[in-house]
């Protein structure tokens, strides 16, 4: 039977969130339905209310989320009531020609649930945020975007996963295949820049370079990893770079902001025949300029990095693993955990700066 949440939903541009309560069905084939026990929240919830992502409004935001899976539809076979998962924005299909050529993290068919979230009461139907939309007690999404994990990791540690700091660590493991011994530099040091950071740190990076405007964002990268921190606002950043690694540039640079010149730091601080990572998300109006014969002359790949190029049933075990050993200290992305009603003022925090992570915990 249908069910009734209080979930965070955006009504239109710009208008504040409000607490509503939503209306979720029963699974359809391939769904399930999960009990949301944490939920981060994103940049990307923010950018959903200020109508930057498209004009589906309402939205029902929240997206970085872990809980259990309560039930389940028709032909589900990878999870079942009880497994605490974590949910994903981009359930592989299988069959398109990314997925049926061996590379699934690229998957250009990916899929969300087959039925729709509404607002109670009138019926409105809700646009989930990324096809999840788990600022809210219950969420439906497809069972391919549930990866079951070990359920002993706090669910606010776990849900991160899901979006941002996998982002940052994927761009360093996955698209920028850090080895052991490679020098890197990452340029924005949020979270997804922190995260980066300690991506590389588990790759066995021998210098990694903190890049960032805000010397208290140094100050966090360091604790994240960092072996050196260089403030763009006071010293060039590609200077710096080249100096901190004998002249010549880093193997890998990671840009984590999505602004034009930070893109063109990123390609000029990196090492001949290095990689530049972009996992920093542009906007529409934004156009970069470099000189082509630099483009061919410097070498090397020049990357984008979808959500880390991350495979969820390959990463978010492994990564979880890591964490319970030790080795990758997830818990450090989050600020500070609030309530559903919260939401609002943590996107205030976000746009100041003063947080990695709010994580919503039910
Ligand atoms: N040079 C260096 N650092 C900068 C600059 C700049 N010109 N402008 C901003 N920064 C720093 C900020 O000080 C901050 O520490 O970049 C960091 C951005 O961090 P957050 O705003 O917390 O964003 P985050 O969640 O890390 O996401 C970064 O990745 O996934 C995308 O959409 C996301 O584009 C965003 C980027
Ligand atoms: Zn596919
Ligand atoms: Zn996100």
């Amino acid at each position: 039977m249908a069910q009734q949440v209080r979930g965070v939903v955006a009504p239109g541009k710009n208008e504040p969130v409000r607490v509503e309560t939503v209306t979720v069905p029963d699974p359809g084939p391939g769904d399930a339905v999960v009990q949301v026990q944490a939920c981060g929240v994103c940049h990307t919830d923010l950018h959903y209310k200020q109508g930057g992502i498209n004009d589906d409004f309402p939205f029902l935001l929240g997206h970085e989320a872990a809980g259990v899976v309560e039930s389940v539809g028709e032909n589900v076979t990878e999870v079942e009531p009880g497994d605490f998962v974590i949910l994903n924005w981009r359930a592989v299909c299988g069959q398109c020609r990314a997925c049926s050529r061996g590379r699934p993290w690229y998957c250009f068919d990916t899929h969300n649930a087959s039925r729709q979230m509404t607002l109670a009461g009138s019926g409105t139907p809700l646009s989930p945020a990324l096809g999840i939309g788990a600022f809210a007690e219950k969420t439906l999404v497809a069972a391919g975007q549930c990866t079951k994990v070990d359920p002993e990791v706090s669910p606010a540690v776990a849900g991160l996963l899901g979006c941002g700091v996998m982002a940052g660590i994927g761009a360093a493991i996955n698209t920028g295949a850090v080895g052991r011994g490679d020098t890197v530099a990452v340029i924005g040091c949020g979270g997804v820049g922190d995260a980066a950071i300690a991506g590389a740190r588990l790759a066995g990076a021998s210098r990694i370079i903190a890049v960032d405007i805000e010397d208290r964002k140094l100050a966090l990268a360091e604790s994240m990893g960092a072996t050196h921190t260089v403030n763009s606002r006071t010293s060039d950043p590609v200077e710096a770079v080249r100096e901190l690694t004998g002249g010549f540039g880093a193997d890998v640079v990671i840009e984590a902001v999505g602004r034009p010149e930070t893109y063109e730091q990123a390609f000029y601080a990196r090492d001949l025949a290095g990689t530049v990572v972009l996992v920093g998300v542009p906007t529409p109006e934004m156009r970069l300029e470099l000189p082509l014969l630099d483009v061919f002359g410097r070498g090397g790949s020049l990357k984008s990095s979808w959500y880390g190029d991350c495979l969820p049933s390959r990463d978010f075990p492994m990564l979880i693993d890591l964490h319970q050993q030790g080795r990758l200290d997830l818990a450090k992305f989050v600020t500070e955990r609030v309530a559903l009603d919260d939401v609002e003022e943590a996107f205030s925090r976000m746009e100041a700066g003063d947080v990695l992570r709010s994580v919503v915990v039910f």
